[in-house]
């Protein structure tokens, strides 16, 4: 879809309208971005991530995990990380670089936790064994837990946001801090 018109201001709000109801529409393409870190051996790692909440006034992002998977040491001892979207209905690319803080205890995770319990995906978060752990053999691959849950919040702190649209009439890219916006070439 052609978006001649939209100047910086708009490019800013319409990302993250598009975040929000990536949140809420499972088949948004923004529902499933590839968030990347520092891995405990210092080189890259990446995976896809379930979009949780999108808040357009704090510039913040969530996402639930196990808190034992191994991203959650890694974001501990390096919380700067980057996400990227690709949507190709809007023909846009989203990058963003963020800082992550994890909650594993509190009373968000309790009134999420609340939800999700309710939800098919509770046992995403209640396996006995931690994701990655080695299955020791084909037969032990009952990974099903009791009732301690698992989940953690994973929030990330916006810093800044490269939009890049694609189009027959021209690309155009566009660079977004808290406070300041520029063009860049594509
Ligand atoms: C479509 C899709 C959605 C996923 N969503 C999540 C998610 O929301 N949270 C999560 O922890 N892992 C999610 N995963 C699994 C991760 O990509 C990854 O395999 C797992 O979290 C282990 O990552 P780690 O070893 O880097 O901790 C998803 C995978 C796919 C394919």
């Amino acid at each position: 879809m052609d978006t001649p018109l939209l100047n910086a201001t708009d490019i800013r709000q319409r990302i993250w309208l598009e975040l929000q109801r990536a949140v809420q529409d499972r088949h948004h393409e923004w529902r499933t971005p590839v968030l990347a870190t520092v891995g405990a051996d210092a080189l890259p790692q990446a995976r896809t991530m379930v979009l949780r909440h999108a808040d357009a006034r704090q510039t913040a992002l969530q996402f639930y995990t196990d808190s034992r998977s191994p991203k959650i040491e890694e974001l501990e001892a390096h919380p700067s990380v980057a996400l990227v979207f690709w949507s190709k209905r809007l023909s846009w690319q989203l990058r963003i670089r963020a800082k992550a803080t994890v909650q594993r205890t509190g009373a968000e995770v309790d009134a999420v936790w609340t939800r999700v319990s309710q939800t098919p995906a509770a046992g995403d978060y209640l396996s006995a064994k931690a994701p990655g752990d080695l299955l020791m053999d084909e037969t032990s691959s009952n990974t099903s837990g009791g009732s301690q849950h698992h989940l953690a919040i994973v929030t990330l702190q916006v810093q800044d946001m490269d939009w890049l649209e694609l189009a027959r009439t021209g690309h155009r890219r566009a660079v977004f801090t808290a406070d300041h916006w520029e063009w860049r070439v594509p």
